[in-house]
């Protein structure tokens, strides 16, 4: 076979066999397929799409091209949970201990960024000394000790989405449902979870703008999931704005453990989605009977401080410094915070979640590059949500600076986001649909 006439093929929109997907894919894995073909073959299936056959044949062949883990000799049904990406989106570091906390067995294999949204492992590196990087035996030893860890990927599970992933995060072809689909699949397939909540993202922020292509890359996630004997679960839901007040990595990790800390209202957006997807874990996990009696046992893991002890186990159990996660206020030092203010009084209108997770890349906690390094403690805090009124002489948010070289673009696209208005903006529901 010959990768150019592969590339030419889907740039011409035809369906490749197993076969030739298995050539591109285990081609660019051992490097006999260089980068810049991948790329352009990313690109052609940005474009053209994939048929769904040629979806499942690409999760299977990225599953298989690594290692896949064995998690049966853990106690429980083992409930992994993932979002598609979003801004402000800190669910996993309340979701998994609060589901810990209530006697679920979380052993989950998170991402980093891409690009505009953040990732939790980027978030964990945020409290020093935390190590992502567990083999699989210390990676068990945790969840058979605490019930819940949350590591990278190791070393060998899919290591084509690996390169795939990190390759499409600098070229433009992140937003396409052939390849969420396959990269979200295939990571949780080879992970080895017994049920899988997925968090379907929809909105300006997330890398499905519309509902329909939303439900439709959900539909293909479930799907996948349920013909290889996974019990999953998709929940779409809004990211036109950001979930939480937080985008950053250490601002995020400090956001979640004051949810935990029970310092946010239950009625909060960020809670209330971190509530629904933990729900959904614990009655798949045969945890709970209903959603009502998973919530009432989730908000009791919360108030009693269950959940933020578990997250607290957790970092320890990692390496981290637990200092960070009891005085949180350490996790954001930057030189610089500098309060945004907007030019007019009125209602904040709206926000483009993507400008601004592209703002605080900018500002550092995101890469841009693949090599960028990040800046644990940068970012912004939203004072203001969508609908609040803002005046001009209070601000409605804070920057999170450490390189003032960086400030002038990342001021600009903020001010691109955030639009004021005389009028108050409509509701938008959080959860739009539940696909099982
Ligand atoms: N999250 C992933 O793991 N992969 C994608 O392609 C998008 C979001
Ligand atoms: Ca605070």
């Amino acid at each position: 076979m010959i990768v150019t006439e592969l590339i030419e093929k889907k740039r011409d929109g035809l369906e490749l066999s197993f076969d030739e997907l298995s050539f591109l894919v285990n081609g660019f894995v051992g490097g006999s397929v260089e980068d810049c073909q991948m790329s352009a073959f990313m690109m052609a299936v940005c474009i053209n799409g994939m048929t769904e056959r040629e979806i499942s044949d690409l999760t299977m062949i990225m599953m298989h091209s690594g290692e896949t883990t064995d998690l049966s000799d853990l106690p429980g049904v083992k409930v992994d949970k993932h979002s598609t990406g979003g801004v402000g989106d800190t669910t996993t570091l309340v979701v998994a201990p609060l589901v810990a906390a209530c006697g679920g067995t979380v052993a989950k294999m998170s991402g980093r960024g891409l690009a505009h949204s953040g990732g939790t492992l980027d978030k964990l590196e945020s409290v020093p000394g935390v190590c992502v990087e567990q083999t699989t035996e210390r990676f068990k030893e945790i969840v058979r000790d605490i019930g819940i860890a949350v590591v990278g990927q190791s070393k060998n599970l899919d290591p084509a989405d690996k390169k795939m992933y990190a390759l499409r995060d600098v070229t433009g072809t992140v937003k396409s449902i052939p390849l969420i689909a396959s990269s979200i699949m295939s990571k949780k397939l080879a992970a080895g979870a017994d049920a899988i909540v997925l968090d379907v993202k929809t909105g300006n922020g997330a890398f499905m703008n519309t509902l329909d292509d939303s439900r439709a890359l959900a539909r293909e996630m479930v799907s996948i999931g349920s013909n290889l004997g996974r019990k999953t679960v998709a929940i779409i839901t809004d990211m036109n704005r950001p979930l939480g007040m937080a985008i950053g990595n250490g601002l995020e990790m400090k956001e979640a453990i004051e949810v935990l800390e029970g310092k946010v209202p239950v009625d909060d957006p960020l809670v209330k989605v971190c509530l629904v997807l933990a729900s959904e874990m614990l009655l798949l996990a045969g945890l709970a009977p209903s959603r009502a009696d998973a919530k009432g046992m989730l908000v009791d893991a919360l108030v009693s401080g269950r959940g933020l002890m578990k997250l607290r186990e957790m970092i320890a159990a990692m390496g981290g410094d637990v200092r960070y996660i009891d005085e949180p206020e350490r996790l954001v030092m930057t030189s610089t915070i500098m309060p945004v203010y907007t030019e007019k009084a009125g209602y904040l209108y709206s926000i483009d979640a993507r400008k601004l997770g592209l703002a605080s890349c900018v500002l550092g906690a995101g890469r841009l590059k693949k090599e960028d390094v990040i800046d644990p403690a940068v970012g912004i805090l939203m004072l203001k949500r969508v609908g609040d009124r803002v005046d001009p002489n209070e601000p409605y948010a804070y920057l999170y600076v450490n390189d003032d070289a960086r400030l002038e673009e990342a001021l600009g696209l903020i001010r691109e986001a955030v639009t004021v208005s005389s009028e108050a903006p409509e509701d938008l529901p959080l959860v739009y649909d539940i696909i099982e």
